[in-house]
Formats: structure tokens, C-alpha cells, sequence
């Protein structure tokens, strides 16, 4: 039987307790399911926060655990009933839960989520775009009303969904302004990264609280991917949205992604998200926490705007899928959540 090299866990761990498996290879079992031969795959946060069980919960982990969700790579082969890809057409994806794996050689998946890549990037760059672009898009898409014209303030505009925020606000939606934070090195490389014009003010978090500098009431919208816009409330205008995707969600909306969480665990979300609710709402501010539910809709309109050059990937780091150890430390420094810039990919073809 033939073997591939897979990115696994045996038990539940920071990303030291890694393991890099023989893993028999994947094979198409469903007729609408594709092979794909991975070239590069990028790490997520919820990557290792699985791994150290945040979801052990109502989402346990079959041992020996596949990671990751985003890749980019060629089809290898395709079901019997697949006819909108052909081999060695190139694709990206954000795996379904249940197809998980895409740090490792080879992973199947349904062609429902698969989308042509955008021709325009490498396969590094197409592979840090999915999860964390689309978790974005929903987010924007949540605020009633769209953007057009407003002022949005997007924390951490150097991470992986606040890069992707920052240019869908305004190169896609017409946001007006667009404010965001980073660290201090980061500041003078967020239109070199982001690209001129798309931050319109950017807040070194250092040295400078953003609820000091920006003005009482200026702004209509907050998207959070720090956990801190709660206490921006006064920031906001009456009527304004905060979205965040850090704090935890409704049950409701867990249970789109996971329809098996107990019911406890949903009333008890669905009861820190009123609080949260009723905080905003005192402010007379709309407040909602977003969970990506992955569409390939939406992943096709990221290839769109990406070879219109309106969503650039940030790839801050690449790193060798042969080089086991630097993996682990690439996941490491995501487990830290701190330091890092844009998206970290593992190129799985050399
Ligand atoms: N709800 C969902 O469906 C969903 C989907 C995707 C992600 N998430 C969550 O959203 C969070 C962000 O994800 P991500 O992929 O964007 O993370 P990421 O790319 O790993 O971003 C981390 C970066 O944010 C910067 N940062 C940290 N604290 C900051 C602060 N207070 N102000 C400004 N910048 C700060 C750090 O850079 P510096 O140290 O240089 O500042 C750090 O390197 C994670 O907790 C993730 O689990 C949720």
C-alpha cells in the first residue's frame, strides 16, 4: 500500500507534540469527490487551537488527528461524476471539517468546495487566501447596510484575516475610511503590503491606545479579530455595527458549523453572546460575532477579486514541508499569536 507524509497529532498538544505520519494514501470514494496533490498549505489559528482541544468539547478529535483547512494544489484525479475539473487543473480550497488534512502530500475532497485557483498567484500565495479571506468576507457581509462610504476600523490590519479585511473594505465594499492597528514595525509596510490608499490610518498598538486616537463617535464600523471592541464602544457612532470573530459565538450560529453541539454548551453561548449583545446595545451599537461557514461562492469571488488585484495575499513566511522541525515552529509561533506578519504557508512541493 502506498504511503503519504501527513501532519498529525496522537493526542491532544501544543504543536511540539506534532507528529509527521505515514498515512496510507487518500483515495476518491464518493463520484463527485477530487484527488489533489497538495503544493503548499497555510496555517490558521484554529489549526493549532484544535489540536489543544477547543473544540474536544462537542467536536472530539479521531486519533491519529489530519490538520489544516487551506491548500492550493493540481487535481490528481477526479469521481466518476465530476466534470467541471480535469487533471492537473490548479485549485484551492478551504477543506470541509470532514476532509481536514492539508498539511500532507496528497487529500481528497468535494468538488463542491474546490475552485479554480486564481491564475495570477503562486501556489503559496493561493494557499493563504481561503479561510482567513473568507472569514472576512462573511464578517463585512454582516453589517447591515454594507460599507459603502463608511468609516471601518479593522484591528491587527497585518494578520491574516485583518489583511484580508482591510482590502475588502475598501477596494471591494467602498468603505470611505479604513483605520487599523498593527506593531510598530509593521506600520510603514501596510501599503507596501496592503497595497497605497487601501489603510487610510494606521495606529501603532505600542505606543498609541486606538480608543485615545480615534475620535468619540466616528466610527460605523469595527471589525474585530483581537477580542478588543468592546472596549471601543464610545468610538462608535448610534446605529453602527461591531463584528467580531474572536469572541465567542451564538449557538446558533456554532451550531451552522457543528449541528451536533449539546445543548447545554449552545444556551450557555447563546447567553455570553446576549451580554455582549446588550452591552453594544447600550451604545445603541449593533453587535454580532461571525463564525466562517465556508461557501465555494464566496471562494470563487476571491479568485475574482484576487486576479483583479483588489485582495492581495500577505505571505509573511514559507517554510519547507521537509523541514519537520521549522514546521513545528511555524505552528509554534501561531499558537503565540504574536510577531507575525500575514500568512505563514508550508510549501509541501519543493
Ligand atoms: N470566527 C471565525 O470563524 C474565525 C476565522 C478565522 C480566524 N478566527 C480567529 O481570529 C483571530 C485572528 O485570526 P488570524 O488568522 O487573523 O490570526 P493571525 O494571522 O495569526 O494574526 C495574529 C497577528 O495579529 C497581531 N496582533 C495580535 N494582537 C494584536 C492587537 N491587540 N492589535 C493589533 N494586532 C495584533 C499580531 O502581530 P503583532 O504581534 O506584530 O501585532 C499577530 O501576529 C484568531 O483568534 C482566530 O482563531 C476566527
Amino acid at each position: 500500500m502506498s504511503t503519504i507524509k501527513a501532519v498529525t497529532f496522537n493526542k491532544y498538544t501544543k504543536p511540539d507534540g506534532f507528529v509527521l505520519a505515514d498515512l496510507p494514501m487518500p483515495t476518491i470514494e464518493r463520484p463527485g469527490d477530487v484527488l489533489i496533490k497538495v503544493y503548499a498549505a497555510s496555517i490558521n489559528p484554529i489549526d493549532v487551537k484544535r489540536a489543544v482541544g477547543i473544540l474536544r468539547i462537542f467536536n472530539p478529535e479521531k486519533f491519529p488527528a489530519r490538520i489544516g483547512y487551506d491548500l492550493a494544489g493540481v487535481i490528481e484525479s477526479v469521481g466518476a461524476d465530476v466534470a467541471e475539473f480535469k487533471i492537473g487543473d490548479e485549485v484551492f480550497v478551504r477543506l470541509a471539517e470532514d476532509e481536514r488534512g492539508a498539511f500532507q502530500e496528497y487529500v481528497v475532497a468535494s468538488s463542491k468546495t474546490v475552485a479554480l485557483k486564481p491564475t495570477n498567484l503562486t501556489f503559496e500565495e493561493a494557499a493563504s487566501l481561503p479561510l482567513a479571506s473568507l472569514t472576512s468576507l462573511q464578517g463585512l457581509l454582516a453589517v447591515k447596510g454594507g460599507l459603502k462610504d463608511k468609516t471601518v476600523f479593522v484591528t491587527a490590519g497585518l494578520s491574516g484575516t485583518g489583511s484580508a479585511a482591510c482590502q475588502l473594505a475598501k477596494n471591494v465594499f467602498g468603505a470611505a475610511k479604513v483605520i487599523t492597528t498593527v506593531s510598530t514595525s509593521k506600520v510603514a509596510r501596510i501599503p507596501e503590503l496592503l497595497g497605497e490608499g487601501v489603510v487610510d490610518e494606521v495606529i501603532d498598538y505600542k505606543t498609541t491606545a486606538a480608543g485615545k486616537v480615534i475620535p468619540k463617535g466616528s466610527l460605523d464600523v469595527i471589525y474585530d479579530t483581537v477580542g478588543e471592541a468592546l472596549s471601543y464602544l464610545h468610538l462608535m457612532k448610534p446605529g453602527g455595527w461591531i463584528i467580531s470573530i474572536i469572541t465567542l459565538p451564538s449557538g446558533q450560529n456554532l451550531k451552522a458549523l457543528f449541528p451536533s453541539i449539546p445543548s447545554w454548551f449552545s444556551l450557555m453561548l447563546d447567553g455570553i453572546f446576549k451580554i455582549n449583545h446588550y452591552r453594544a446595545s447600550r451604545y445603541r451599537v449593533n453587535y454580532d460575532s461571525v463564525v466562517l461557514v465556508p461557501t465555494k461562492e464566496q471562494l470563487l469571488d476571491l479568485k475574482q477579486w484576487a486576479e483583479e488585484g483588489k485582495l492581495k495575499p500577505v505571505v509573511g513566511k514559507v517554510v519547507k514541508f521537509s523541514d519537520f522541525e521549522g514546521v513545528k515552529k511555524a505552528f509554534t509561533e501561531i499558537y503565540g499569536a504574536k510577531g507575525l506578519t500575514g500568512k505563514t504557508v508550508i510549501k509541501i512541493i519543493e
